[in-house]
């Protein structure tokens, strides 16, 4: 054999062998039956693998060292075979070992939430309310001291205002210190001051007090407001109306019971009570709207009348869901939520 075909000899066999290698690391990584039908192509492809490049470079041998390079290629031939084959048990057999799929077991079950209590005590008593004529309205929880107190005839040194019972957002120095607002009765003044009567809305939302936090008690609570303004309105259609929201809210003949009191922007006023299991519980303030409130946003007070009333929606929420302490409701203990 010349040296020439000694030599081409020798690049044909460092050819396959390094065919053989890359053929071993590709099928090692090959995971699944797409990778190791890649791999057949490019190495054992009839066309352009290339075990078939090597084919052609063996016709291209001297005689001499055919009988050679033929073993050698049957070899690499065979190799890359028997490669494939145990890659294809590998894939085949891991394959195999999943779990069959069970199409018809039920499918996973996602826990499903719900409204809070409070938040669906709001849309009852906005459904309730809505049904008697009562459109639901919304105010700002940051509010001015013209609409939490002075619209409302709560003078300058009236307790209510006192630093230590309110949230004051400004300085004490400045001239109209904004609150977080301590009632919703400052939506009874946005409201008219912004529409003519007649009138007869609902507001439900926020207030902020800085008490303890004890069972009737909590910093943050809610209060549903409620205003009527129509010719001809009297203490009897206030007790009307609130008759006819405790019966529908708490369910069944809910009496109502007023005591006398005193608001600023109220006159006359009155506490009123609902009975409850044979006893009267306390649910807010109501009364005529007060002709220095009338006057303060633009009505004529000698046309004009209505009433006005308050309930706390947590007073409302414990009484008809037998909740005994209203921290429970802002707990965020799903054991106690969940019950709703
Ligand atoms: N705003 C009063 C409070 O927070 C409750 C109240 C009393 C509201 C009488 C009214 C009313 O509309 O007429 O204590």
């Amino acid at each position: 054999m010349t040296d020439v075909a000694a030599t081409a000899l020798e690049a044909f066999r460092t050819e396959l062998e390094r065919l053989q290698r890359d053929a071993a690391t590709v099928l090692a990584a090959a995971v699944d039956e797409a990778a190791i039908e890649a791999a057949r192509i490019e190495f054992a492809g009839a066309r352009s693998g290339r075990l078939k490049a090597a084919q052609k470079l063996l016709g291209g041998l001297d005689p001499a060292a055919k009988p050679e390079g033929g073993r050698l290629f049957n070899e690499a031939k065979a190799a890359v075979a028997a490669l494939l084959e145990v890659a294809q048990e590998r894939v085949g057999s891991a394959e195999e070992s999943l779990p069959p799929v069970d199409v018809t077991l039920p499918g996973e079950i996602l826990p499903r939430g719900h409204m809070h209590p409070i938040t669906r005590t709001i849309r009852q008593v906005q459904e309730i309310m809505g049904r008697l004529g009562f459109e639901s309205v919304d105010g700002p929880e940051v509010e001015d001291q013209w609409h939490n107190f002075e619209a409302l005839a709560i003078s300058p040194e009236h307790p209510a205002r006192d630093p230590l019972d309110n949230f004051y957002l400004s300085v004490a120095q400045a001239a109209d210190p904004l609150l977080l607002r301590s009632q919703t009765s400052t939506v009874q003044i946005r409201v008219m001051e912004s529409r003519e009567p007649p009138l007869r809305i609902v507001s439900l939302g926020r207030v902020y007090r800085p008490d303890t936090a004890d069972a009737t008690h909590y910093p943050m609570f809610h209060q549903v407001e409620g205003l009527l303004i129509e010719p001809g309105t009297t203490m009897a259609h206030l007790k009307s109306v609130l008759r006819l929201f405790a019966s529908s809210f708490l369910g069944g003949d809910v009496h109502v019971r007023f005591r006398p009191s005193f608001f600023p922007f109220t006159e006359p006023s009155v506490e009123v009570d609902m009975e409850w299991g044979g006893r009267w519980v306390e649910m807010g303030g109501a009364g005529m709207v007060d002709p220095a409130v009338l006057a303060a946003v633009g009505y004529d007070p000698d046309v004009v009348t209505g009433f006005a009333f308050g309930l706390g929606v947590e007073r409302i929420a414990a009484r008809r869901y037998g909740v005994d302490d209203i921290r429970d409701f802002y707990r965020n203990d799903v054991r106690f939520l969940r019950q709703f």
